[in-house]
């Protein structure tokens, strides 16, 4: 197997070079790997041809001349399709998939790459392509402990945070999608917060200006709620869900006042209030996670 060659950096293979596929070839062959790049379509691996890549003429071919696979395309189980071109010379490699997926699709791929003798990483990128190799970007990584610890100085030219989150490949992803959950959901509220600011000709960038420090504080809140969700206890002093109910009443009068799209505040309202109607009205926040789960 060809391994290491250069000035000791493994050889990789990139399979995908989409956006962000070219963006982590481009990243590992500045970090001084051997790095052997495969695309499906051809003619998008040119720049990374001009900056030292080998072109691979096959996934088979690719696969063939790395140590470590690094596969990115649109999808889990079409990079478990991608790898299957490799046939019998995927084992005794390692690969590290950076495609997006369910946990169940992850865990998916992670079994059968373990069946071809194969060791397997997940990682979710937490960063747009411009953000790889910055020191402030984040993939999760999932897989066993000592893949991961020997691929420790690839993972780094990739991210500066690089944690193992889990043995399971699967929670890579799940970590990701928390990620991405709570990031729509604070923007849903920033942008229909913004309507209805914009609708009495207050700008954004004022607004936070101003809320800049109980904004802030709400990231100093979330360490409580962790609490109150992992240990399943609620009561609270302050802040009781009774409390937050007028609030939120006046927020869905105020949009409906204003012909803003309510449907937000008024889906928050439907949680608030069924909470109290059940006799949870002196608990805190965190108790609206009974909805989610459905025991609510
Ligand atoms: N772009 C980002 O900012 C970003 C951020 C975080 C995570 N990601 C994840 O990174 C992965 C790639 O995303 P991207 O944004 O780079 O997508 P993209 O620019 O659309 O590229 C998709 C890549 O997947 C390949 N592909 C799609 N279907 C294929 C198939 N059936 N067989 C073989 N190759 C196939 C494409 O090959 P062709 O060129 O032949 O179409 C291309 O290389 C996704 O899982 C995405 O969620 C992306």
């Amino acid at each position: 197997m060809t391994s290491v060659i250069g000035d000791g950096r493994p050889a990789v293979a990139v399979l995908g070079l989409g956006e962000m596929g070219s963006a982590l070839a481009g990243a590992l062959l500045d970090g001084g790997h051997p790095t052997t790049v495969w695309n499906r379509t051809p003619g998008r691996d040119e720049a990374l041809v001009a900056k030292g890549a080998v072109r691979g003429a096959s996934v088979r071919e690719a696969v063939g001349a790395a140590e470590t696979v690094v596969v990115n395309v649109k999808g889990a189980l079409v990079s478990r399709e991608v790898l299957d071109e490799a046939g019998d010379v995927l084992a005794g490699r390692t690969v590290v998939n950076l495609t997006d997926g369910t946990s169940a699709e992850v865990r998916e791929v992670a079994g059968w790459v373990a069946e071809r003798a194969a060791e397997y990483l997940h990682g979710q990128v937490m960063t747009i392509a411009p953000g790889v190799g910055h020191p402030d970007a984040a993939v999760f990584y999932g897989g066993a402990a000592d893949v991961y610890e020997r691929h420790r100085p690839l993972l780094a030219l990739l991210s500066g945070h690089a944690p193992l989150v889990s043995e399971d490949p699967g929670a890579a992803v799940l970590y990701g999608m928390a990620v991405h959950g709570t990031m729509w959901g604070l923007l849903n509220g920033l942008l229909h917060a913004a309507a209805a600011l914009r609708d009495e000709g207050i700008e954004l960038k004022r607004f936070l200006e101003h809320a800049d420090a109980p904004l802030a504080a709400l990231w100093g809140f979330l360490p409580s709620i962790a609490a109150e969700v992992d240990q399943a206890r609620y009561a609270t002093p302050y802040g009781a869900l009774r409390h937050h109910l007028p609030s939120v009443e006046d927020l869905v009068r105020e949009s409906r006042g204003r012909g803003i799209d309510a449907e937000l505040p008024e889906y928050t309202l439907s949680l608030v209030r069924k909470a109290v109607e059940q006799g949870r009205g002196g608990d805190g926040y965190a108790r609206l996670i009974d909805h989610f789960t459905g025991e609510g």
